[in-house]
Formats: structure tokens, sequence, C-alpha cells
């Protein structure tokens, strides 16, 4: 055997499960498609890297079986991650909502901690390997790999596939954990991107495009799900936080509804200003809450000339509806070029919760983003790409 188990993918959940395995003793052979690991979390949270979430449990995540990661988050928790970081000189910093970046450093830091300890171990990163097969027999596996145009062949007792998801395929992502699956008759979920900016066409789109760059806070919701934070329009359509949360919930057909003013009772307002001052224009009032841009852009929509005292009943229930309702169906969204990560993957029901092992083949396990494991946004999938690198290396 060339190793005592050799994973597949260099990324956060490969990284830490050979890292892990050093720990324990174990030698690994970490085999990596592009020409240098960590790629994606190199490019994380725009360089800083978004590491986990203080507030990290089994209800961000999105999966056909919602208490599979319990097991793994109980083997390692958020303050594993914290202090695994601390103890390699990375302290971390909340930005909002619970989401801990490297205080004074970034992601290169990181990458560099894993990259570090492998090298203490011993532990081998190969770059440039791309595995196009794996062969499975009674009890060890044959991967191979090509490199310089020729051919490797590795044997090992475990394999883990830890070869991440579909998203950025420029960057290197690949369908390789997804087409192994599927060769050997286990389950996927359907895959479609997730944590993606919505696109708007038609006769709304000119709309959207002039307000590009402008930001506002909202409550955008559907039937399943509400998230308060920015969103930010753009030349084609809608993205920002609150929108690639919700990107994670929504289906194609569907309108999500946009509540312009959480918080606060435009009606409320107005009846206020109506009785203090009410020959207030309503832009003048609804102008202390948005930019003049976006102001502007509500009169396609609402009388904003008008003095609040003068709005009949009817103006005051279109005023409510706009602003607490406001109702987008978004064409579709911008595709794996665009998204932060998949959803959808290897059904978890092919893998056992506690090890990670696949079911129908022994000693193979599968980690991190391939799998019906999506995280909202906010460092929650990190927390799963380590939690599940490290409870696959307790298993090696
Ligand atoms: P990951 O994609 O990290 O690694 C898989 C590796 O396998 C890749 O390096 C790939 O090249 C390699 N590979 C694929 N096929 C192979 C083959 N056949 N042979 C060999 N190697 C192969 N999350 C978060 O929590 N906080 C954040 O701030 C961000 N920010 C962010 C920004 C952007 C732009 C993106 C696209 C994504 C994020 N994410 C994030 C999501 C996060 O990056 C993602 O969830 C993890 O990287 C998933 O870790 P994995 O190890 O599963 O896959």
């Amino acid at each position: 055997m060339d190793a005592d188990a050799i994973i597949i993918g260099a990324g956060a959940c490969g990284l830490m499960c050979a890292v892990q395995a050093g720990y324990l003793g174990k030698q690994v052979i970490v085999l990596e498609k592009s020409d240098k690991p960590g790629a994606k979390i190199l490019i994380s949270g725009g360089g800083r890297c978004n590491y986990t979430n203080q507030f990290a449990s089994a209800e961000q995540f999105i999966s056909a079986n919602p208490h599979f990661v319990k097991s793994a988050f109980t083997q390692w928790t958020v303050e594993d991650t914290i202090s695994f970081f601390e103890t390699y000189g990375i302290q971390g910093k909340e930005k909002t909502l619970g989401q801990l970046f490297p205080d004074d450093k970034n992601a290169k830091d990181v990458v560099a901690v894993f990259t570090s300890i492998c090298e203490d171990f011993g532990q081998e990163i190969r770059c440039n390997a791309a595995v196009n097969n794996i062969e499975i027999f009674d009890d060890y596996f044959k991967v191979s790999y090509e490199k310089n145009g020729k051919t490797v062949v590795l044997t090992t007792e475990k394999l883990v596939i830890a070869s991440g998801g579909l998203p950025i395929p420029k960057m290197g992502a690949t369908d390789f954990a997804l087409r192994f699956a599927r060769k050997n008759g286990l389950n996927i979920i359907e895959t479609a991107p997730a944590l993606v900016p919505l696109t708007i066409t038609g006769k709304d789109e000119e709309w959207f495009a002039q307000l590009s760059g402008n930001s506002v806070f909202c409550e955008v919701s559907n039937d399943e799900i509400a998230f308060e934070e920015n969103i930010l329009f753009t030349h084609w359509g809608l993205s920002g936080p609150a929108i690639l949360q919700i990107s994670s919930f929504w289906r194609r057909g569907e309108t999500i509804n946009i509540n312009l003013l959480p918080n606060h009772d435009v009606l409320a307002l107005l009846e206020e200003e109506r009785k203090t001052n009410g020959k207030t224009l309503l832009s003048t009032l609804l102008h202390r809450f948005y930019t003049r841009k976006f102001t502007d852009a509500l009169g396609k929509f609402l009388p904003l000339t008008k003095p609040v005292a003068a709005l009949t009943k009817a103006e005051l229930d279109l005023i409510a509806a706009t602003i607490h309702h406001f109702k987008v169906k978004p064409a579709g969204d911008k595709g794996y070029d665009k998204a932060e990560v998949m959803r959808g993957g290897i059904d978890t029901s092919e893998i056992s919760s506690k090890t990670l092992e696949c079911k129908k083949i022994p000693n193979l396990f599968f980690g991190g983003e391939c799998m019906d494991v999506t995280g909202w946004l906010g460092g929650y999938n990190f927390q799963w790409a380590w939690a599940s690198g490290f409870v696959i290396a307790q298993n090696l």
C-alpha cells in the first residue's frame, strides 16, 4: 500500500482530514487536481475566509436528512475550530451574525496552517494530480491520476473522497464525486447552485438594472424561511447576503417576498406623520430610510409627490403592500460560475453519520461539499468541511 489512506481533494475537508490523520500517526497522500491546495479557501470571504460561525448547529444546514450533521458537529464543535486556529496563531473576530474571520490575518494564513502541519507530519500533498479512476477490490482501492501525460496508480486500504461540489468550474470544481457515486449505485439528491445571485429578465429588468449598486436592508422570505440582511441590486438582478441565503431555498418559478422596511410598520409611520406634519411628501418620508436613487425608483409604484395627509385609503394599502410585500419572481440564478456552494449531492442515507463511511463500500469515506449537506451563508460550510474532515480522520 502506498499510504494509510489516500484523500482526493486538497480543499477544506481534505486538508483538515490530512492534518488530523497526522495527529493520529497515520500517513496519507492527498491528491489535488489544481496547482495549489485550498484554492477555494483562498478566495473565500473575499480573501479573508469566514472560517466558521459561532452559532453553527444542524439548523443552518439543508439536507434531505436534517439530523445527519449532528454527530459530526458533536465530535468537532465550533469551539474546536476556534481553538484549532488559535493554536496556530489565528484569532477569530466576529464580523456580523456570528461570522468569524481571522483577526489580523487572511485566507492565505488559513491555508498555510494546513500546509505547514502537513509538512511537519510528512503528509504528502500532490498537486496537478486529477484522479480519473478508482477501482474497488475486496480490501483495497486502486486510485489513478494523470501526471505529465503519464498514468500514476496508487493503492490504499482507506480512501477519502473530498473532491467538493460543482461551483466555480474554472477553479477546478468537478463532478468527480457525483460521477463516482452514480457509477457505484449510490443515490444522489438532485444538485443545484446555492448561495447564488438571482436574475431578473423581462419587463422588470430595467427597473432593477437602474438601481445597480444600491443596497437595501430587507427581510427576504418564501413559504419556508426568512432572512434579514442586505439585498444588492445589480444590472442583471439581485445579489447580496439576503438574496444568496434565500437562493438556497428558492425553486424556479417561485415568487419571493421582500419586506423593504423590516422592523417598521410603514402605515404607522405614515399615520404619525399625517398627525404631526401632513404636508410631508411621501418621497421625503421614504428617503429617511432609503437612498435618493431607491426612493425615486419607488415612484414607479407609489405616488411619491403626494403629501402624506392627502393619501387615500387605496394609496395607503398600495404603499403597505409595496413596502412590506414587494414580490419578485426571479427568472433564474447565475449558475455554478457564481454560486458559493452546491445544494444536494451524495445522499446522506448512503453514509454513516458517525464515521462518514460509505455503507455500501467499506473503507470509503465522503466529506465536505460533495455530500447532500449545504450550509447557510456565514462560515457554516467551512464548519461542515472541517468537522467532516476530522470525523473521517478518526476512522482511517
Ligand atoms: P473544496 O472545493 O474546498 O475542495 C475540493 C478539492 O478537490 C478542490 O481543490 C478540487 O480542485 C479538488 N478536486 C476536484 N476533483 C478532483 C479530482 N478528480 N482529483 C483531484 N482533486 C480534485 N464557505 C464558508 O464557510 N465561508 C466562506 O467565507 C466561504 N466563501 C466562499 C466564497 C466563494 C467564492 C466560494 C465559491 C465558496 C465559498 N465558501 C465559503 C464555500 C466553501 O468554499 C466550500 O463549502 C468548501 O470549500 C467545501 O470544502 P470541500 O473540501 O468539500 O471542497
